[in-house]
Parts: structure tokens; sequence; C-alpha cells
């Protein structure tokens, strides 16, 4: 399959670049380098230097054999955008290219409209292409648990169907995110959902809770093809965070109570998701909707399984409870369903103590490059 990837400098998207190339389809990227310059801008960074997206290609291709086509330009261009579609042809389209930081789209106005118009701009443009020159495309967008947020009854996977005065319909399952970020993340999935209706588009849209991870097995610990790894509290993601804490004596930021929870995978699983989803693809005129990840954990627990694990390793890491810089809710139900991609064929590949040793191994040959100013920022939602 010819496959178009958004996004595909990023944290997930460089690795299912490599993913899918090594399992036989023909893979572009495109991508503006946004993450980086927000990151420069904020002044952060991951853990260990990136080289660029022909420099990845380039080692890719030294390392499998397989080309990786790269295509370097900003995805709110209409230009840029028609341009690759027309020139790659894709027949499934990954969608990625998003800021995807919560902290960061409430940072400020700026940082708040540049998430707003990049994402649904983006989303639109890729919806607009599709209809005009690859109608039978797969779409798979990645979209977030953090849509549906914490409600108190259980959560369905995409849909629910309404008994309401004694009629019923389906309708997407009611969401209400908790930043600007999550909130562009729901105008994704209405966008896409108004234009599947109308115009017959084929969509998967992977409700995907936070990835957790380094390494997948086409990466291996080659430096060249790893992905980014940021440990600061606005690029990073809890657990990525919580390792890099962990090998930094620096005490565990559990935010309020710890009791939030979510649903969290493997960066490995993130990239089989993907891949199976693309591999049987929705059927014209379907949005078809995936709760994506392997098992839940409070902060707390996240917490506790890191400092068991430095245990292992004999680091003494500490739990710190500090005042929580975001609005939610700290104690909560929380029961999502998760059965569309293990249907599809997904086998997860759970968090263990040797996953976590393994990941904070390889963290600790950076650990010199931690910087204690930059972990954590205080990003507040108020
Ligand atoms: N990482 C997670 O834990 C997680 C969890 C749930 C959902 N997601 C979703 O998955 C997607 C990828 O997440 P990620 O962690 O890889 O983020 P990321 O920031 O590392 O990757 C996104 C990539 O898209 C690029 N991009 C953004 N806007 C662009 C534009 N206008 N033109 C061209 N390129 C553009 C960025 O430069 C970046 O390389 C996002 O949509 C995110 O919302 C991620």
């Amino acid at each position: 399959m010819r496959i178009l990837i958004l996004g595909g400098d990023g944290y997930l998207g460089w690795p299912t670049a490599m993913n899918l190339s090594a399992s036989g389809h023909n893979v572009a990227v495109a991508d503006n380098y946004l993450r980086r310059r927000l990151y420069r801008e904020e002044n952060v960074e991951p853990l260990w230097t990136v080289p660029n997206l022909h420099d990845r290609s380039a080692a890719w291709k030294n390392k499998s054999g397989q080309a990786i086509k790269v295509y370097i330009g900003d995805l709110r261009e209409w230009e840029f955008v028609e341009e690759i579609i027309r020139k790659f042809e894709p027949q499934g389209i990954v969608h990625y290219a998003e800021q995807p930081s919560a902290p960061y789209s409430m940072l400020n106005r700026k940082a708040a409209m540049l998430t707003l118009s990049n994402n649904l701009t983006v989303t639109a443009n890729l919806i607009f292409a599709t209809r005009e020159y690859c109608p039978d495309a797969h779409i798979v967008k990645l979209g977030t648990m953090g849509e549906y947020g914490t409600p108190n009854i259980d959560i369905e996977e995409g849909w629910i169907e309404v008994d309401h005065k004694g009629r019923r319909q389906k309708f997407l399952f009611p969401r209400q995110a908790g930043s600007l970020y999550h909130t562009t993340k729901i105008m994704d999935t209405d966008l896409l959902w108004f234009y599947t209706r109308i115009w017959n588009l084929r969509v998967t849209d992977l409700m995907q809770g936070p990835v957790y991870g380094i390494f997948t097995e086409e990466s291996g610990n080659d430096c060249s093809l790893l992905p980014f790894f940021n440990y600061d509290e606005i690029f990073g993601t809890v657990l990525n965070r919580f390792v890099v804490q962990a090998v930094a004596g620096y005490p565990l930021t559990v935010y309020g109570r710890g009791g939030q929870t979510r649903g969290y995978l493997n960066l490995i699983d993130t990239l089989n998701c993907v891949r199976l989803s693309l591999e049987t693809p929705a059927q014209k005129g379907e949005l078809r909707i995936f709760n994506q990840f392997t098992e839940t954990f409070s902060v707390n627990q996240l917490a506790e399984r890191v400092q068991q694990a430095g245990r292992a390793m004999s680091l003494n890491v500490t739990i710190q409870h500090i005042d929580n810089p975001r609005l939610e809710a700290e104690e909560h139900h929380y029961n999502p369903a998760h059965t569309g991609l293990i249907d599809l064929g997904l086998e997860p590949h759970y968090l263990s103590e040797d996953v976590l040793i393994r990941m904070m191994q390889f963290v600790q040959k950076h650990k010199e490059k931690v910087s204690g100013d930059k972990i954590f920022k205080k990003v507040t939602w108020s």
C-alpha cells in the first residue's frame, strides 16, 4: 500500500514510518518541524539529538534497504497538501500532524491560537485533498482518549445508542475535554464525521491514550533512528517523564492526589494499532472509532511502578505530590471499552518491570543531559 504519514517527524510518526516500511508498504512522510520549533521556543529539548528527516530516511535506507520519501512543508498550506497528495497518490493516510501538547495549548493566547488553527486547518486540508485527489484512500486519524474526559459512566468505543422518549439513535459518545488541545481533537472528530457523512470518506479515528516507550523493533538502540524523547512537562508524556525523573534523582511529580486514571500503551502497540487499522480499512462512508490503549493506571500506580523498577536498579526514587497545575478530577470513575483493536489482532505489550528497567538503563546513558530546571515549568490551567 502507498501510505502517507502526516507528522512523520514526530514521536509516533517516525517509528510508524519505519514499521510500515519494514512491513512492505511504500511510505512517505510529511512534516514542517513544528515540534522542533516549539520545544526550542519553550527552551526545552529532547534527551538526545534527533537527526532531521532526510538523515533519518538515509539511515533507514542504509539499515533496511527501503526508501522513505520525505516531504518538508506546512500542511496548513493547501498548495503543499495538494502537491504531495497528487504526487504520491496515497491509498492510506495516517494523520498525526497536530500540536499535541495539552500544557502547550494552555500556555497563553498565542499558543492556544496556534493549536486551534494548526490542528483544524491540517485536518480540513486533508479532508478536502482526499475528496479531490484520492477519494478511496483510508484516513487513519489519531484522536485521543482525552476527548471523552472522565465521565461518571463507562466509556464506549466511540459511539453510544441513546433511547429517548421511546425512540432510539446512535450518536458519537459524549465528549468533554480537559484542555484546549483535547478540544481541538473533538473538533477534528466532528469535522471527519460531517465529511464522512456527506462525501462518503473512509475514516478510522483512533482514540489513543498517553504513549510511553523508546524502542521499536526497527530502531533497536540505534540513536539515528530513535524517536524524540522529551522529559519536560510540556512535550513529554507522563511515564517517559517519570523514567527520566527517577534516573536523574528528581522526585516524581505526581499532580495532586494522583488518582487520575488513563489508558496507556507502549509505543510498539501504537505502531501495531495503526498498521492493523490500515490493513483492515474502514468502509466507504464509515467513521470507525477504536479506543487505543492496552491497560489503565492511575498516576499513583505509574509512580509506584517506576519506584519499584528503580529499586531493582538500586536507585532511590522518591514520589512528591505537588499542587495540581491542571483543572481535573483527581479521583474518578474510569472504565473505557477497548476491544476493537484486539478483535483486529492486536497483541498488547504490557508495562512490566523489564520494560521500565530497559528504558531507565538507556536514559542513564544520557543522564548528564538532563537539566533539572526544564523538568517542571509549572504551566497552569488557571
Ligand atoms: N504521544 C502520545 O502519547 C499521544 C497520545 C494520544 C494522541 N496522540 C496524537 O498522536 C499524534 C502524534 O503525536 P506525537 O506524540 O507523535 O506528536 P509530535 O508532536 O511528536 O508529532 C506531530 C508531528 O506533526 C508535525 N506537524 C504539526 N503540525 C504540522 C503542520 N502544520 N505541517 C506539517 N507538520 C506538522 C510536527 O512537527 C510533529 O513532528 C498527535 O495528533 C497527537 O494528538 C499522541
